[in-house]
């Protein structure tokens, strides 16, 4: 038996398999089901008396994720395991760190510290980190966030001749500029201006000189494409070549990835944060290292 316990919640049996190879940890035997009612039953069968237990959920879709990894939590302490982390590769409730309209509630601050209450430490990647500059202004447990920049650069790098790095709107500098100077390349950021949750202007500077160069657009979320779409259009508009589009987080609403795919896109790339047929990025080792890390710090 090892020291280290993951327990997938349903949906992330890949993910776990893999990081708990690369971790050397042990894979929990556990079950989580449902009462004719709804209600979430929740059982953990390996022992986790004394281990490190790693809960591994993404949240994208978060609701229906966070009574079992309460459950799961809770039951694992009562078992004895000496701390519980959450591996959230996409962590939700990133936007509504701002009261925008009067009444609104701030669930990105709400959500951070009912999660504090649920484990003892989170660990994500590429939070949606806009008006808060750390996950501590909200989360009051350790918390680390692991960066794709070094992997997505990698893999500009290997697959991309001649690119062009871009980013749809002022928020994608911080990871655009990083991700243009390890590759080598020049990067552009364009600027955005979101009219709704399903409406978005871009604008494009000057790109004549760029022409001969393949756009790679990079995003850190995917959603209903709409940025990501307007900023495909733009590139057309302005006679680039079919460009490269990447996202950290695959969420695609509804018929977005189709409506992306059908743009004229040259292709469309994310990292494994979701599970999604356009996941080509591999996070899991700068993952797992995370994770051990964490351990180590906490044990
Ligand atoms: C917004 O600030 C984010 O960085 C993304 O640009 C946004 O989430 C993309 O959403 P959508 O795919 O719905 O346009």
């Amino acid at each position: 038996m090892k020291d280290i316990v993951c327990f997938s919640l349903p949906g992330n049996e890949i993910l776990t398999e893999q990081l708990s190879i690369k971790m050397d940890a042990d894979i929990g035997n556990h079950i989580v089901s449902k009462f004719p009612d709804q209600e979430t039953y929740v059982r953990v069968v390996t022992d986790v008396q004394d281990k490190a237990v790693v809960l591994i959920c993404t949240l994208y879709e978060p609701n229906e994720k966070i009574l079992p990894i309460y459950f799961l939590s809770r039951t694992a302490k009562s078992l004895g395991a000496k701390k519980v982390l959450l591996v959230a590769p996409y962590l939700a409730y990133m936007r509504q760190d701002k009261e925008f309209h009067k009444g609104e509630g701030l669930t990105s601050q709400y959500f951070g510290e009912l999660m504090s209450t649920v484990v003892d430490a989170i660990i994500t990647i590429d939070p949606h980190l806009h008006r808060i500059t750390s996950l501590s202004e909200h989360y009051r447990i350790p918390n680390a966030v692991v960066h794709s920049g070094v992997e997505i650069s990698r893999w500009i790098k290997d697959y991309i001749n001649n690119p062009i790095i871009i980013g749809p709107d002022t928020e994608s500098k911080q990871w655009v500029s990083d991700i243009a100077l390890a590759v080598g390349v020049p990067h552009v950021v364009l600027g955005k201006i979101r009219h709704s949750a399903n409406t978005v202007e871009i604008r494009l500077p000057e790109m004549v000189r760029y022409k001969n160069k393949v756009p790679v657009v990079v995003d850190d979320i995917i959603s209903t494409a709409h940025t990501m779409i307007e900023t495909v259009k733009h590139l057309k508009r302005a006679g680039m070549k079919p460009p490269v589009c990447i996202g950290i987080h695959a969420i695609f609403s509804g018929s977005s990835y189709q409506e992306l795919l059908d743009c004229g896109v040259h292709s469309v790339v994310t990292c494994n944060t979701v599970r999604h047929p356009s996941n080509a990025i591999d996070l899991t080792n700068i993952l797992a290292s995370q994770i051990t890390e964490m351990i180590s710090n906490l044990t």
